[in-house]
């Protein structure tokens, strides 16, 4: 796969992917990162991008004819047909793991960054597929979120993490979280790790990390929950697991009453 971002801060996308799994990812030849610097078509000698609004308000508008020259540079070196321009912007549906897989799976991610005000629309109008948002607040420009959609495809890209098990079973893939996960020591300052773990019995480890999980997922993300089908099997057993967290609590609370 190769991904390219149109972007003013090319250093700002090439030390954040350069960097750690993705950085080795991208030397092992997993996938493929150009960033194309939209100053490079800008319309003047001294590298103008941008104008100010048509109808008024405060701010710069990135200039239509650098960045669809940029995307043009981007296109003619696409390795395959199976491509999709992005632009990053505050306006789109907010970025997930569900869109990660879909994006995964192209032959050419093309990511476009904005700037100052945003870019005018009618370049939009012309070379974007679609709009992403990594959330609803607003960045200073669209790099930091090109990253975040880089990074969470990348590593479900084959070659970039060591096997499909690193990240099938972890939060958000099967629409639960992760359970939690421990490491050595055993016990630290008084915190033992479950018993089950240490026992070696893989059927009952197993059996743990998917109520351990579904407990996860219940108490800190009780939307995603709630979209659950659960059979009655399961919630008799996060029921009763449930019971036995609340005497836990109460327990607890009983001895601080005490002291
Ligand atoms: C200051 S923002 C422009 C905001 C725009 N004027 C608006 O109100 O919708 C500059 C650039 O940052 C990027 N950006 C800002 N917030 C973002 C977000 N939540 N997700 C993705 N990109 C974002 C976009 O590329 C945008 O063009």
């Amino acid at each position: 796969m190769k991904v390219s971002v149109l972007t003013l801060f090319p250093e700002m996308i090439q030390a954040a992917v350069g960097t750690s799994i993705t950085g080795r990812a991208l030397s092992a030849g997993a996938f493929e990162l150009e960033t194309v610097d939209i100053r490079n078509f800008a319309v003047n000698s001294y590298g103008k991008v941008d104008d100010y609004c048509f109808g008024g308000g405060t701010g710069m508008l990135m200039m239509c004819q650098p960045v669809h020259d940029a995307h043009q540079l981007a296109l003619q070196k696409s390795p395959g047909p199976n491509r999709r321009t992005i632009y990053l912007s505050p306006k789109g549906p907010v970025f997930n793991q569900k869109k990660a897989i879909e994006l995964s799976g192209l032959d050419h991610l093309v990511l476009l960054c904005g700037h100052y005000e945003g870019v005018d629309q009618r370049v939009l109008d012309e070379i974007v597929d679609e709009e992403l948002s990594i959330g609803d607040y607003v960045l200073t420009g669209g790099e930091l979120a090109a990253c975040v959609v880089i990074d969470a495809v990348a590593r479900l890209i084959e070659g970039v993490l060591p096997n499909q098990e690193a990240y099938s079973k972890e939060s958000h893939m099967s629409g639960v979280l992760e359970y939690p996960q421990y490491t050595r020591p055993a016990v630290w300052h008084d915190r033992p790790v479950p018993d089950v773990l240490l026992s070696g019995h893989h059927a009952n480890i197993v059996k743990w990390q998917e109520m351990a999980s579904l407990m996860e997922t219940c108490r800190k993300r009780p939307d995603l929950f709630n979209q659950l089908k659960l059979d009655a099997d399961a919630y008799a057993a996060l029921a009763s697991e449930l019971a036995e967290l609340a005497s836990e609590i109460m327990d607890k609370t009983a001895d601080k009453n005490i002291d």
